[in-house]
């Protein structure tokens, strides 16, 4: 039977259809990735994420939090099955300084109004590697490696050979997600590197290096024979509630047969926890495990639960990390790269020196300024205390540091080693690549290439942000295919639009046949294909962010998407808006849109070599309008405005979930107020909106309109 078309399917029609799109994709997945046995053609695998994809455009509000859109390719290493996590496995915030700890505090205090006594765990954060394990009737029936926190590895065979990860659990509810870190002792790793030493086999840079190759076999018997170990910290989806603490609820994993950290405690504020950030820190060399920070977390699960998540991480956690490692080595050169809105960014290339188990030859140099000691008027500044200009030259000795899994920084220079003659870094005042001019704007930091599109570097770097995750998200075309296509000959592409012309030219050119290059083959080549065929059809929404306008990120992209609804809407809009118009005002009207992103984005489009590329892109594209109401919350598309004292939740909180269904929460009552939620002291906001005629209700009408009284 033909499925009824989108545009006819009502909220509870997309609703099944969406369930169903989402079993049926996963157990495609399945059955290609994990089993190498497909059960239906690519051709029918793309027809149901488009359908998904469509359903979901217009129905934005019942995107499933295991959507199949969001599976994405290249995060998961090949030869382990991908498996969508059920719950999203979230990074945490870092906090460095002490200040970061009590204002951390704050925060959950503010947002929960929350002024009596408030209790937090503190434990270490172990370096290794998250695994999430999934009991089903107490039998542990996958394994999962994070990847990029919606899909993982499949290694249940493997984490099944690891003594601390029981096989069965008894008394655990019927659905079970144990979180944790796999990690290898200090004692196991020197063990292990010096067996595979004796063997002429390679060794691991440091213990957590070591717990991911070891975790990452595809042949399980390695894993066995390899000394693994895992704390449980945390859970995913669960049939029932562990507990109504986060303490108590670790104490329930413990009575399950977990390890749990035995340095996890109970604190009730800043000094508290500081307090035990120092205990631990001074136990650190002695564990025999590594640990890098201690991570704090709300007690209390109830409270947790209102706190809720940010983009990608917890308002109710935060880890305090450790100081990172330092380590002083040679610069030897200064290299100038280009990204993708012309920034000239400076990166050292250093004489190779470990730091933190890790060897680093490249960290970025922040900015001109950093390097040559002037601030942003020219003036010469001496090498400050807090480290904000450096007077930095090529032969210096320069101390290095990383931070986790981020890019080396240099973060200091000994004057007193340099070697004769340095002369000071002159910074380039032409593009390297393109050889524009790169200017520098008044208050900017970044001298910025001026040669737009035709500069190859500016090029490239948006062809990559092009297909990135959260703009077109090509399977197979990811930054390594770009380098190539970029450079080559035959089948260039060069911009957004020479994607979707791939194909075609390819078919068109008889000889040096895509297919028949290295690293191709008629399956591969296919696929590709058919990848992009699938996003000829995009939403609004990804199709604004994929354009990489400055300062047009994912956010925005979302408003402008939900604001203007078309394509057509849009470009007339960016076309006609400049500062004094009507459509000036109305795009610098939406909440988030400021005056900076309508600058950019008016300038992108008044560009007539972007204009071009924008033009031949969306000739290309069939382009799904953002429905801003089409959504099964009753305040989707809503300007909303809360004034007096609410008195179940604060305005943060209150905020946080008029937006999260797709309301716009605004500060003062004008005549595009839907709605006003007025508590006890509402002043002259009610009365405004009385006068206008708008809707007032109280707190437990809002509540109760929105389900949750
Ligand atoms: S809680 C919602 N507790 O740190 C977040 N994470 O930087 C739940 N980690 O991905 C994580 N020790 O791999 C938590 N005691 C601990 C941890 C810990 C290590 C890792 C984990 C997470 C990463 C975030």
């Amino acid at each position: 039977m033909e499925p009824k078309p989108v545009d006819q399917l009502t909220m509870d029609e997309a609703l099944a259809d969406l369930a169903d799109l989402a079993a049926r994709i996963a157990a495609a997945n399945e059955a290609y990735h994990t089993r190498d046995a497909p059960e239906i053609s690519d051709a029918e695998y793309d027809a149901l994420k488009l359908r998904n994809a469509e359903i979901e455009a217009r129905f934005p509000a019942l995107k499933r939090a295991d959507s199949p859109s969001d599976v994405v390719g290249g995060a998961v290493a090949e030869g382990f099955g991908k498996v969508a996590h059920a719950v999203r496995m979230l990074s945490l915030e870092n906090a460095f300084a002490e200040v970061d700890v009590a204002d951390f505090v704050d925060r959950v205090r503010k947002y929960l109004g929350h002024a009596g006594p408030l209790l937090f765990t503190a434990e270490p954060k172990i370096d290794g590697l998250s695994l999430s394990l999934r009991y089903e009737a107490g039998r542990l029936v996958q394994a999962a490696t994070r990847g990029d926190g919606e899909v993982g590895e499949n290694v249940t065979d493997n984490a099944l050979t690891i003594d601390d990860i029981p096989a069965r659990v008894d008394g655990a509810p019927q659905v079970l997600e144990v979180r944790g870190e796999v990690y290898m002792s200090h004692a196991d790793f020197a063990a292990l590197n010096a067996r595979q030493a004796a063997a002429g086999d390679r060794t691991f840079a440091n213990p957590r290096n070591a717990a991911a190759g070891s975790l990452r076999q595809l042949d399980a018997t390695i894993t066995a024979a390899r000394p693994l170990r895992f704390f449980a910290y945390s859970w995913g989806q669960l049939s029932e509630p562990l507990a109504a603490t986060q303490f108590d609820a670790i104490a329930r994993l413990r009575a399950f047969g977990f390890q749990t950290n035995p340095l996890t405690s109970l604190c009730d504020g800043p000094e508290a926890l500081l307090a035990q950030y120092r205990a631990i820190e001074a136990q650190r060399a002695t564990l025999g495990y590594d640990i890098d920070g201690v991570v704090y977390k709300v007690n209390d699960l109830a409270l947790q639960h209102r706190l809720g998540f940010r983009s990608s991480t917890p308002r109710w956690a935060i880890a305090h990390k450790f100081p990172a490692e330092l380590a002083w080595t040679r610069l030897e050169a200064i290299d100038i790269q280009v990204g993708r809105t012309g920034a000239l960014s400076p990166v050292a290339r250093l004489t190779p020196v470990t730091v933190g188990g890790v060897v680093v030859s490249n960290a970025t140099l922040h900015n001109e300024d950093y390097i040559a000691g002037r601030d942003s008027r020219g003036n010469t500044i001496r090498p400050d205390e807090n480290g904000k200009s450096k007077d930095i030259r090529i032969g210096d000795w320069v101390q290095v540091y990383r931070a986790g899994d981020v890019i080396p920084k240099v973060a200091d220079v000994d004057l007193s080693q340099r070697p004769e003659g340095a002369f000071p870094f002159v910074f380039p005042q032409v593009c390297p690549e393109c050889g524009s001019p790169a200017h520098r704007e008044e208050g900017d930091a970044v001298r910025r290439c001026t040669g737009g599109l035709i500069c190859p570097a500016q090029g490239i770097e948006r062809l990559k942000h092009f297909v990135s995750r959260g703009a077109f998200d090509i399977d197979g075309l990811g930054a390594k295919q770009i380098e190539m296509f970029f450079a080559d000959p035959d089948l260039p592409v060069k911009t957004p639009a020479d994607v979707f012309t791939l194909a075609a030219r390819d078919s068109a050119n008889p000889l040096k046949k895509l297919k028949n290059r290295d690293g191709y083959g008629e399956t591969s080549v296919a696929k590709l294909f058919a990848a992009i065929e699938a996003r000829r059809t995009i939403p609004l929404d990804r199709l604004i962010f994929a354009l990489g306008i400055r300062h047009a990120g994912e956010a925005a992209a979302g408003l402008l998407a939900r604001h203007y609804g078309t394509w057509g809407a849009f470009e007339a809009a960016m076309t006609t808006a400049e500062p004094g118009n009507v459509a000036w005002a109305e795009l610098t009207a939406i909440d988030g849109v400021g005056e900076t992103l309508a600058t950019s984005l008016t300038e992108a489009f008044r560009n007539p070599a972007e204009r071009v590329a924008i033009d031949a892109l969306v000739a290309q594209l069939t382009v799904l309008p953002v429905a801003a109401a089409a959504s099964d919350s009753p305040v989707a598309g809503q300007t909303i405005v809360f004034t007096g004292t609410l008195e179940r939740m604060t305005r943060a909180e209150a905020k946080a979930r008029a937006e999260a269904l797709g309301a716009k929460v605004a500060g003062s009552v004008s005549a595009k107020t839907d709605l006003v939620i007025a508590g006890p002291g509402a002043g002259s906001k009610a009365k405004e909106a009385e006068k206008l005629g708008i809707k007032i209700i109280d707190e437990d009408a809002w509540l109760a309109l929105i389900g949750q009284a």
